[in-house]
């Protein structure tokens, strides 16, 4: 397994974090990326920036959003189907899913994300690369670990984080476990499980 070895990157000055799409990676020359850090932010902290900026939109959807309105008894709810359904909005896989999307279609995102799962109800969130799959197996085996590593791709290298994506409430393994798309073998999902990954992938 290739562990992420710390690189002298320097991903600023050209890059400001601020949000997910704002993100410019694409002005760093090469020598840039390799040099000494100045008080800039290597590719671990720039995907853990990140992910942290995801993660916190899907937990204020989750909850300000979603939960809410069922607190409110609203007649609009998340459902897997809104798009053929009447009062209904996207669960927060699918904004995760959608957003990740719009990312890969800009060029000046300059990285890219995903979810990923070994179990996937969505076959789209298939691992894509024995890489991938390792990575996904090394955060099921060692809870609370993140994995960070090097892939090459087509001829170019790129740096590749992989944060667990845990059964952090009920509704994430009763609706998981109960899912028509489950696969052979799949799991029976129970609290604190890790259910898959969120995959950020930059290029060095
Ligand atoms: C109401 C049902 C429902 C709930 C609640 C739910 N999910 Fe999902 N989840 C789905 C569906 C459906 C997909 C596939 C979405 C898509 O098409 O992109 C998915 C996708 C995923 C994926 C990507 C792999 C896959 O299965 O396609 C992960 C990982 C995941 N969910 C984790 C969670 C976690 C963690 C929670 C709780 C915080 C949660 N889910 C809550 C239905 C649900």
């Amino acid at each position: 397994m290739s562990i992420f070895r710390r690189l002298t990157g320097v991903v600023a000055p050209c890059c400001l974090l601020v949000g997910l799409t704002a993100i410019c990676l694409s002005g760093c020359s090469k020598s840039e990326a390799s040099s000494t850090p100045t008080g800039g932010i290597t590719p671990q902290q720039f995907a853990d920036g990140v992910h942290a900026v995801m993660m916190a939109d899907r937990t204020v959807y989750a909850t300000h959003v979603v939960t809410n309105l069922k607190k409110q008894d609203s007649p609009v709810t998340a459902d897997e189907y809104w798009k053929d359904s009447e009062n209904a909005i996207p669960l927060p896989a699918q904004m995760f899913r959608m957003g990740a999307e719009l990312v890969a279609e800009n060029p000046e995102a300059g990285f890219s994300y995903s979810l990923r799962s070994q179990w996937p109800l969505n076959e789209q969130h298939q691992p894509k690369s024995d890489f991938e799959q390792k990575a996904l197996e090394f955060i099921s085996e060692h809870p609370g670990d993140n994995f960070y590593g090097e892939e090459e791709l087509g001829g170019k290298k790129y740096f590749v984080a992989v944060y667990p994506d845990r059964a952090v409430a009920e509704a994430c393994w009763s609706c998981h476990n109960e899912h028509p798309n489950r696969g052979d073998g799949y799991p029976e999902f129970g609290q604190d499980d890790v259910m898959g990954g969120v995959l950020v992938r930059v290029p060095l």
